[in-house]
């Protein structure tokens, strides 16, 4: 475990390659920034971590987390405020899943106060790195994977711990089509699927591209005894507005990744006194309300993706049309609000940003 102060060693790049990007064009997780963070654990213990020019690794091939998958990450972002301020959104949610991610994954917890810092400190470092333009941000990807050298298995002793970030524009340029998937899941009870682990990102990927074939951006899981309750979408979580109450899934399932961004959804929501119900939703439910009209707005919520519009639902070689974008009041106010709150136009009530 590391002392309470941290000691990091900043070795600062003679070569940035900032005045290289074109920061009016940024896709999402191409540019990579000028430094990255790495810290080891070894002899049961985390070492100093190192701030340091951002490059390849170096790896031997039997490195355990390339066979077996003993790897976790986080995405989060920061962004500059109007007055030119840098903030985190709720990087102490991220620590948290962090923890839980490694409890899960066999990995040693790296305490939630120190990976703040780390993340903290990194921003800072490449803090011009931090777009400008509204609708960009610094897109931050702290990870951790297992080391060991040796093809038997078991977890690992030793781990990387590692930071890089991103200047990234939208995940998704436009309104998105999802399909009800009603064969493949992403995780079962008792599984990884509250972990963000890798292995739910590589399984994800046939039955995505399956999906992308028929048209559809992303798919909307369900669980994966009955295929009868709706968990999440891609790399979001899903919220529908129905006869005026926000309804999503609950997270009491241990299939779905708690979202950061759903449950501040959620959290906004509940102060504006929109009647809220987080429990378990039935894909039933959901085409009845599309067809009958109740349903006035669906959307995906993520780090990455921030609050995508859903414009249609596919379901059993239908593709229904849902309410136009413009129409949808609720998530386009949240959307505001959260895009207003990060860019500091509005006050920081729940004290969500942190500053770098
Ligand atoms: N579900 C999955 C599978 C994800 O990968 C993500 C993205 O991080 C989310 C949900 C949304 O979580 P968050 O809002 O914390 O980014
Ligand atoms: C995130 O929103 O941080 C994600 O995990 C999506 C990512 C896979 C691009």
């Amino acid at each position: 475990m590391l002392n309470e102060t941290i000691a990091i060693h900043v070795n600062k790049t003679e070569s940035s390659r900032l005045s290289s990007v074109d920061f009016d064009n940024l896709p999402f997780g191409k540019v990579f920034s000028d430094h990255m963070l790495e810290m080891d654990y070894k002899d049961g213990k985390w070492q100093t971590p190192v701030i340091k020019t951002f490059g390849a690794l170096n790896l031997h091939p039997a490195t355990s987390a390339i066979h077996y998958g003993q790897s976790i990450f986080e995405g989060m972002k920061a962004n500059r405020t109007e007055n030119g301020e840098i903030v985190l959104f709720r990087p102490d949610m991220n620590a948290k899943r962090f923890a839980e991610s490694c409890e899960r994954m066999c990995m040693p917890v790296l305490p939630e106060e120190i990976f703040v810092e780390l993340v903290r400190k990194l921003v800072e470092v490449d803090k011009d790195w931090v777009p400008m333009k509204e609708g960009y941000s610094l897109y931050i990807r702290p990870f951790m994977f297992a080391t060991d050298d040796f093809i038997g298995i078991k977890p690992s002793d030793t781990y990387k711990f590692l930071i890089f970030t991103c200047p990234v524009g939208m995940y998704y340029a436009e309104p998105v089509n999802v399909k009800i998937e009603e064969y493949y899941t992403r995780a079962s009870h008792g599984g990884v699927g509250r972990a963000k682990t890798a292995g739910n990102y590589a399984a994800s990927l046939f039955p995505a591209r399956k999906g992308q074939q028929e048209g559809f951006h992303q798919l909307v899981w369900t669980d994966g005894v009955e295929h009868k309750y709706i968990e999440e979408s891609g790399t979001m979580n899903i919220v529908f507005v129905i006869n005026g109450k926000l309804i999503t899934p609950s997270e009491d399932s241990d299939t779905i990744l708690r979202g950061i961004t759903k449950r501040s959804v959620v959290e906004i929501a509940q102060k504006w006194g929109v009647e809220v119900e987080e429990r378990k939703v039935t894909v039933e439910e959901v085409i009845t309300a599309i067809k009958d009209g109740s349903l006035q707005e669906a959307f995906g919520a993520g780090t990455a993706a921030t609050i995508a519009p859903i414009a249609k639902i596919g379901y059993r070689g239908e593709v229904l049309e849902l309410p136009a974008v413009e129409t949808r009041e609720l998530s386009n106010r949240i959307k505001n609000y959260m895009t207003d709150l990060k860019l500091g136009r509005e006050t920081d009530e729940l004290k969500w940003c942190l500053k770098v």
